[in-house]
């Protein structure tokens, strides 16, 4: 089933608790947690001790997207604190490998993000291993960019390389995404859609969600 993951980097994080109970009542199946921590990306957010606050707030899973350095590091503190899927840059992991299966050996669904110029040939020896695949169409580091219209051949490719290797591997976008593009977005493979400024930044959250399940029929 395809689904609707809302970044908190929208929302108003001195109401978090409000504001993530206000998208799971609009109808989101994930809550996006970006991780930031100045080194891989230009720009620090939040660590485990927002994420341990937020899953007692919280119903649905957390969808955790380590934009970070050193990930081997802080698994077990974010998987501690309520990760229900953990996902790491393929670009800050040496050991991706390693790194996968520790995620998968502690039960945590684990997911590999690619950024925008990295090429999908990179996991190749790795994508029967993932739960997921996030493409992320900005370059990581804020919410509220636009999307990167080159990605939308790269989705599908990663598409059709998960079907005829027959795999399960779900494809998550992340970047840029709202009402407008959504339709496309889905049409070209994607299964789950991470949004921040796409949901928290409307005015009816759940008139947003509404209309993006129509759009990728879900
Ligand atoms: C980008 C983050 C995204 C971001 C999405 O670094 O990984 O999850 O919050 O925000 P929007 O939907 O506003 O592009
Ligand atoms: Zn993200």
């Amino acid at each position: 089933m395809k689904k609707i993951a809302p970044s908190i980097l929208s929302a108003d994080l001195a109401r978090l608790a409000d504001e993530v109970k206000d998208v799971i009542e609009a109808g989101a199946d994930w809550i996006h947690v970006d991780v930031m921590d100045g080194h891989f990306v230009p720009n620090i957010t939040i660590g485990p001790v927002v994420i341990k606050a937020l899953k007692k707030a919280v119903s649905v899973p957390l969808d955790v997207h380590l934009m970070i350095e050193n990930a081997d590091l802080f698994l077990d503190a974010f998987i501690e604190a309520g990760a229900d899927i953990l996902t790491v840059q393929a670009e800050a992991c040496t050991h991706l490998h390693r790194t996968v299966h520790a995620i998968k050996q502690r039960g945590v669904r684990a997911g590999v993000a690619l950024n925008p110029a990295t090429p999908l040939e990179s996991l190749a020896y790795i994508l029967p291993d993932v739960d997921l695949v996030m493409v992320m169409t900005v370059n990581p580091g804020f919410g509220g960019q636009e999307f990167i219209l080159a990605m939308l051949p790269k989705i599908e490719q990663l598409k059709e390389i998960i079907t005829k290797r027959k795999l399960t591997v779900e494809i998550e976008v992340d970047g840029g995404i709202k009402t407008a593009n959504i339709g496309e977005v889905a049409r070209c493979g994607g299964d789950i859609f991470v949004a921040g400024s796409g949901i928290f930044g409307t005015p009816n959250r759940k008139e947003t969600i509404k209309k993006m399940r129509r759009e990728i029929g879900s």
